[in-house]
């Protein structure tokens, strides 16, 4: 058993989204959220400035020791999670090969359509990650920066749940503009006949009913939040480091933006209370940056 908690990480509010699935598919762990939320967004950035920021976050929770990290961010996942993997001397997890596996799962016609940020798009990452699984399954991917700041934007909007918050922001601002947008995104894909489309971008599920209208119901959408959470709980059971059943976990919260915004929109997004998060300042980020370890030799799995 193991009590040290788990670290989750993104560029902002979306990876709350897998955490949300970590905490309900294993609520006695505790999690220690990072959102770099005043680098937001990662998706148009250089692979390598992201890759550093990966490192940096990593840093800064293995000093707040964690027996896990995990890097739900696509963007991070596809530039830094290697580097990460040499880094620290714990498991790290992605999310684009848990999408990719629940994709090859889900698809029967074995065309798979992703949507994601600029620079997931650009690495190729999850083109390589279904072809790793199965060749014979053909990826149609499509760059969608303007979902993360319709999400941003919502989130900021209104009180409620975010369902509703993301309903009243369709009145006033998104619609008719988001469906004109989705259809623009998502049209082409459609016609290559795809029958799996995944989000492959931790803050799309916060728009999935209005992304699921746009394709139509014969597609079936993928987040890589319940794989991942379950590929977390399978690693941890593995390694004899899940935490005790009567343990009750006290998550934390830490941002580089606002602390106060990010407990309000990060509660509605996980659906129960962040009462506090602590404000990390980026300059204490830059100077935590770790030199990269070099792999093993021929080594085939750096943790296990
Ligand atoms: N949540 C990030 C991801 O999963 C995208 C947001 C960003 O561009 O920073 O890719």
């Amino acid at each position: 058993m193991d009590e040290l908690p788990i670290g989750i990480f993104d560029s902002g509010l979306g990876g709350l989204t897998v955490a949300a699935e970590v905490m309900r598919t294993l609520p006695h762990e505790q999690v220690v959220y990072f959102g770099d939320t005043a680098r937001c967004p990662y998706g148009p950035r250089p692979q390598d400035e992201v890759r550093k920021f990966v490192l940096q976050i990593g840093s800064w929770l293995s000093r707040r020791r964690v027996k896990m990290l995990v890097v739900a961010c696509n963007t991070g996942t596809a530039a830094g999670l290697d580097a990460a993997q040499r880094a620290f001397g714990v498991p790290v997890i992605g999310v684009i090969e848990p999408g990719a596996r629940a994709a090859v799962k889900a698809t029967r016609n074995r065309r798979v359509g992703v949507i994601a940020t600029v620079g997931t798009v650009e690495s190729g990452a999850y083109s390589r990650a279904v072809r790793a699984l199965d060749a014979g399954v053909t990826v149609f991917s499509v760059a969608t920066p303007k979902f993360v700041d319709v999400v941003e934007a919502g989130l900021r909007m209104g009180p409620g749940q975010i369902e509703d918050t993301l309903a009243e922001v369709s009145d006033v601002f998104i619609r008719p503009s988001f469906h004109e947008m989705a259809r623009d995104y998502l049209d082409p894909l459609k016609r290559t006949g795809i029958d799996t489309l995944v989000l492959g971008c931790t803050h799309f599920p916060l728009l999935a009913p209005a992304i699921q209208q746009v394709v139509g119901s014969k597609i079936k959408m993928i987040s890589s939040a319940e794989e991942t959470a379950r590929e977390v709980a399978e690693t941890l059971a593995a390694r004899g480091q899940l935490a005790s059943p009567d343990a009750r976990p006290v998550h934390r919260f830490a941002t580089t933006g606002d602390a106060t915004e990010f407990a309000l929109l990060g509660s509605r997004i996980l659906g129960r209370p962040v009462t506090s998060a602590e404000h990390v300042p980026v300059g204490e980020l830059e100077a935590l940056e770790p030199r990269e370890k070099r792999a093993e030799p021929g080594a085939t799995s750096r943790w296990i």
